[in-house]
C-alpha cells in the first residue's frame, strides 16, 4: 500500500488549493493508498532559528513538536503532495517556516560540500494556484515562481516530480473545471499505481 503525506499550505479551506488536494487525496485512498492530509496553517512549531546545530546532529534542537512529528510521516512516505497557493510569487510562509525546520532530515553535504539528497526515491506534485491569468503566471514568474522555490526544496531532498498544476486567475474564474477536476484525478491515479 503507498503512504502519501499531502501538505495544504493554504489558509483557506475551500479555496482551490484545498479543493484540489482534497479530489487527489480521496482518489488515492478510494484506489487503496494510506492518504495523510496536513493543514499546514494549523500546524504548531517555532520557526528555524538559524543555529546550524542540526547540521551536524541530524536534529534539531527544539523539543518535539508539529514540525518534528510531521517531517517523519514524509520520511516514512513513498509520495508528497505539496499544494501552496502563490504569495509574492513565491510558497507561503507557513511552508517556508516548516521546510526551513526540516532541511536536516531532507539534505546534507559531503566533506566536500557537496550536496546529498536523503528523500530519493521518492515523488512529489506541485499543486499551485494565483489571481495572475495565464500566461503572465508564467512570464512573471507568479504561479511559476511558486513552483520554482518548491522545486528548489523537493528537487535538492531527492525528490522526483512526478506532475505539476499551476491555476491562475482565481480571483477571475473560481472553482474547478471539469478538465481540471479529470487532471486532479488522473494525478492521484498514477501517483497511487507505482
Ligand atoms: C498574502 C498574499 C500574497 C499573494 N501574492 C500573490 C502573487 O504574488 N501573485 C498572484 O498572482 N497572486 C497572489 N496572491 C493571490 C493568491 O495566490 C490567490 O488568491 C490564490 O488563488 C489563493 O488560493 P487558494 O484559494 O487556493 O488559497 C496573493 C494572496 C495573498 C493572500
Amino acid at each position: 500500500m503507498k503512504k502519501v503525506v499531502i501538505l495544504n499550505a493554504s489558509p483557506r479551506k475551500d479555496g482551490n488549493i484545498s479543493q484540489m488536494l482534497n479530489i487527489i487525496g480521496d482518489t488515492l485512498f478510494e484506489k487503496g493508498s494510506e492518504v495523510i492530509i496536513i493543514d499546514v496553517c494549523k500546524l504548531e512549531f517555532r520557526p528555524c532559528i538559524g543555529c546550524m546545530k542540526c547540521r551536524s546532529a541530524h536534529d534539531c534542537v527544539m523539543p518535539e513538536d508539529d514540525a518534528k512529528r510531521i517531517l517523519r510521516l514524509v520520511q516514512e512516505s513513498d509520495a508528497l503532495v505539496v499544494g501552496s497557493p502563490c504569495y509574492w510569487g513565491n510558497m507561503t510562509g507557513q511552508l517556508k517556516m516548516l521546510f526551513d525546520r526540516w532541511v536536516y532530515g531532507m539534505m546534507d553535504h559531503s566533506e566536500r560540500d557537496y550536496p546529498i539528497p536523503l528523500l530519493k526515491g521518492k515523488k512529489a506534485v506541485i499543486v499551485t494556484t494565483c489571481t495572475t491569468q495565464w500566461p503572465f503566471n508564467l512570464i512573471f514568474k507568479q504561479s511559476a515562481g511558486t513552483v520554482r522555490a518548491l522545486k528548489e526544496v523537493l528537487c535538492w531532498s531527492g525528490f522526483k516530480i512526478a506532475s505539476v498544476i499551476q491555476k491562475g486567475a482565481t480571483h477571475k474564474r473560481p472553482g474547478l473545471t471539469p478538465k481540471e477536476i479529470a487532471k486532479c484525478k488522473k494525478i492521484a491515479l498514477s501517483l497511487g499505481s507505482h
